[in-house]
């Protein structure tokens, strides 16, 4: 399957390959492995009564409706911690190329615009004494404060909670979100995308970001409003942004974002190393296979699936 999916469209799609290609029914499968394309909301799941396991080959489970699975005591499986390093390098490279204009930079070169040496060509911004503003300081967000210290970034952050640990580590400051769009020079969003953080990088968002301030997304393509970022660019109310992940994915070749030379966007590759994508295999199999023999998940993001029900005057369970 490819292409963007909705839950409505999925169930047919999966219904008819299940048919075609292993003569089964919707509502014979006890055990999902999906991708993060792969919608898991409560349409699918009214299909696969006899489902007793979502394996998630991904850190963020956003596509999978956990609550509905919650509700049917169906464990949800996913793979985190293997692509925390992966995830921060590419963060990175993302930074460094924007910083450093090198997309634009290429295809000059590429294209016969680069005639000489210019003292004031393709000049981008300095990382050494820059403020990188780091948003949800979970693991991946850690990594990206472990590297970029080495690059003389001053790190601000914003989390749910402050991480005095990761302060004392790498001086990191806590900031309100508000303190932080206005102070950073370098913007990284970390956080996993929930109804709290849709959106989150909206029009009010980034116009207190600086006119020099460079945006970079490896989180969940959702947490930025794709419109407003494309009229900040063209605008040039910010530098520039590098994205891993885009709202919608793939992002159509047609997107104004594209046209935009300053804004780089690759496709969804955080992961996409081969030893943290065959990790990430083993972990969603492990998981899988768990809960089809009916053992704990060992990565579960629903572990109160296995604690005991409480019996509810009003369900009578
Ligand atoms: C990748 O984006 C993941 O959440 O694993």
């Amino acid at each position: 399957m490819t292409g963007p999916l909705d839950a409505a469209s999925l169930a047919p799609e999966l219904e008819a390959h299940l048919a075609d290609a292993e003569g089964l029914a919707l509502s014979e499968v006890e055990g999902l492995f999906c991708l993060l394309t792969i919608p898991v909301r409560k349409e699918l799941l009214d299909r696969m009564p006899r489902l007793r396991v979502v394996s998630n080959m991904a850190a963020g489970v956003d596509n999978v409706d956990v609550a509905a699975c919650t509700a049917r005591r169906i464990p949800v499986g996913n793979t985190p911690g293997v692509l925390t390093d992966a995830t921060a390098d590419l963060t990175m490279a993302l930074l460094l190329s924007a910083a450093r204009r090198l997309p634009e930079s290429a295809q000059d070169a590429r294209t016969g615009h680069w005639k000489t040496w210019s003292p004031t060509g393709w000049l981008g911004a300095d990382l050494r004494g820059a403020t990188l503003g780091i948003v949800g300081l979970g693991k991946i967000g850690r990594a990206v404060a472990e590297r970029a210290r080495g690059f003389g970034l001053r790190i601000v952050y914003t989390n749910t909670s402050p991480r005095p640990d990761v302060e004392a580590e790498f001086g990191a400051a806590f900031l309100s979100f508000g303190e932080l769009l206005r102070q950073s020079d370098f913007i990284s969003l970390h956080c996993p995308l929930t109804a709290a953080t849709r959106g989150l990088i909206n029009e009010a968002a980034l116009r207190k970001m600086k006119p020099t301030a460079i945006l970079v997304n490896a989180a969940r393509g959702p947490v930025v409003d794709a419109a407003a970022l494309t009229r900040a660019l063209a605008e040039g109310r910010i530098a520039a942004a590098a994205l891993d992940v885009t709202d919608p994915e793939p992002l159509p070749p047609e997107h104004p974002l594209y046209a935009l030379p300053n804004c780089l966007i690759v496709p969804h590759i955080g992961s996409a190393t081969r030893g943290t994508r065959r990790r990430m295999a083993e972990m969603a199999c492990e998981n899988l296979l768990a809960g089809l023999e009916g053992r704990r998940l060992p990565y579960c993001v629903n572990p109160e699936v296995y604690e005991k029900p409480v019996f509810s005057e009003k369900t009578g369970f």
